[in-house]
């Protein structure tokens, strides 16, 4: 990719319109007692700062790292724990929070991991869907936009650890 371009697919103000009825609804749903939420390195980071923002309750936060993509855009099918988890979630509320689900193969591999450590209930915020794109099945109970089978960057999506810092989500495309 000699020089590539950026096209804006979703909006700043978008994302954080849809983040605030995301957080809202979380808001709603959880019981009393302890909710985690679970960001996914590094896509989440800003989902995860604007998302906790967007909720009106007693949250903790904690980051584990998967890596399933090497570098490219096209999947390695592999997925690896890169960093692991860094408290104690028997008995707590989970919530995972990643930045998109492409085939699922890494949320799918990372719920049964979590299961082991016996969470009261585990569940999926993801920002981005590309449902037409899934092999694995993810249930994803906070969804922020389906979007169509294109390579996105930006509010956090790299591409070969670029773009991450667009305020917008963008779809990367080969340049002239
Ligand atoms: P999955 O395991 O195939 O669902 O892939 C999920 C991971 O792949 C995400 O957490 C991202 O890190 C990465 N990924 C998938 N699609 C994109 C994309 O369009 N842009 C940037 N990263 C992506
Ligand atoms: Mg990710």
């Amino acid at each position: 990719m000699k020089n590539p371009q950026t096209s804006v697919l979703i909006s700043e103000a978008r994302i954080q319109v849809r983040i605030r009825e995301l957080g809202a609804a979380i808001t709603r749903d959880y019981p009393d007692g302890e909710l985690i939420l679970l960001g996914i390195l590094k896509g989440s980071f800003l989902f995860l700062a604007d998302l906790v923002r967007a909720i009106d309750r007693p949250v903790k936060i904690d980051f584990m790292g998967m890596a399933s993509y090497g570098s490219g855009t096209v999947s390695s099918g592999e997925v690896a724990v890169t960093k692991k988890l860094g408290m104690n979630i028997t008995g707590a509320h989970l919530l995972i929070v990643e930045d998109i689900v492409d085939t699922g193969r890494t949320l799918n591999a990372l719920v049964h991991l979590l299961q082991h450590e016996k969470p009261q209930s585990v569940q999926i915020a993801a920002l981005l869907d590309k449902e037409e794109r899934r092999e694995f099945a993810v249930p994803v109970a906070y969804r922020g936009f389906p979007i169509p089978d294109a390579f996105v960057v930006g509010y956090g999506l790299d591409f070969n650890e670029d773009y991450r810092g667009l305020k917008d989500i963008c779809i990367l495309r080969e340049g002239a």
